[in-house]
């Protein structure tokens, strides 16, 4: 293993994850056969094979799933160095690595902004996903940070909540219930109802309610997107639940509004977490800090992340 080079690892890596040779050497500008020369060296030297393949698509093999846990492993340790370094030249710089839940995307970025300002040298990288696919990323230490609402309990992790995220029953203006008010949870019976797809966290949230209540509302529609919600709402396909923030850039020309019913909104806070056994870099500490000491007051100052009812 001590032949192996940094080299041979940054291209197994890129192959792994794209589970083909082809875009790793798209992605590294080489050529197809030298991504593969490289792993063969690479399996020579471990002395097994890391990939198998299967039709077209290339699997990792038992061994090819430890070393990329190890290669992982191995870049954050030089990057966290990198950073370090900067950091003792008095420079905050290097690559921050956030997984946030689809609603953060309605706040993360403008909390970006502030950040960024202050700290040009630093880049961000920003993966928006749902609770399940975030959890995922955790598993496999993709990021420096992740942003969600329901921190898994079982596992060890360093967590701190920042926002408020409360979800709400959203519908058309023109809706018939749009104009009441203490609206029973009882009259969703039936309602036509738009979805968030499974392994959304909104979706659990909603779940969870409903079956609490033993509420049944008719699932017209399963979307993954909250974008794509609101428009069906619009569209009279039926009410959802959803953060309010998504209601963020929606200005005074509202053609949706939110019910007043009863056992909403369902209070939920966001979460900024990451693996306790994780070292933070000097950037993603730096961004941890200004999420924990900042994040509310420049929210509670942007005007479109205000959380007031319409
Ligand atoms: P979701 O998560 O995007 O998976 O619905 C949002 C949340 O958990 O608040």
């Amino acid at each position: 293993m001590k032949q192996v080079t940094l080299h041979q690892l940054k291209v197994f890596e890129a192959a792994a994850r794209h589970g083909s040779f082809t875009r790793a050497a798209e992605e590294l500008f080489l050529t197809q056969p030298s991504i593969s020369m490289q792993v063969k060296q690479l399996s020579k030297s471990v002395g097994m094979p890391l990939f198998e393949q299967v039709g077209k698509r290339l699997y990792l093999t038992d061994a090819g799933k430890e070393l990329l846990t190890l290669s992982r492993d191995i870049f954050d340790r030089l990057s966290q160095f990198e950073m370090t370094v900067a950091n003792l030249k008095g420079l905050k710089q290097g690559q921050l690595r956030i997984a946030a839940v689809t609603t953060a995307k309605y706040v993360i970025p403008r909390l970006l902004g502030p950040f960024c300002h202050r700290y040009p040298g630093i880049d961000v990288s920003l993966q928006v996903v749902n609770h399940e696919v975030l959890l995922e990323r955790l598993q496999n230490n993709e990021d420096d940070l992740y942003i969600l609402s329901q921190p898994p309990i079982a596992t060890d992790l360093v967590c701190h909540q920042f926002l408020e995220n409360p979800l709400v029953v959203m519908a058309s203006a023109d809706h018939p219930l749009a104009q009441e008010q203490n609206i029973p949870l009882q009259r969703l019976n039936g309602e036509a109802f738009i979805m968030r797809e499974p392994g959304s966290g909104t979706r659990h949230a909603v779940q969870e309610l409903f079956d609490k209540h033993k509420i049944k509302v008719k699932v017209r529609l399963v979307l993954g997107n909250n974008e794509a919600i609101k428009q069906a709402i619009v569209g009279g396909l039926g009410i959802s639940v959803l953060s309010r923030h998504v209601l963020a850039l929606e200005g005074a020309n509202r053609q949706l509004t939110i019910l007043d019913v009863e056992g909403f909104p369902i209070t939920r806070h966001w979460y900024v977490i990451y693996p306790a056994s994780k070292q933070l870099s000097v950037v993603a500490q730096t961004f941890f800090d200004y999420l924990i000491d900042e994040g509310k007051t420049i929210a509670e100052t942007t005007d479109a992340l205000k959380i007031t009812s319409n």
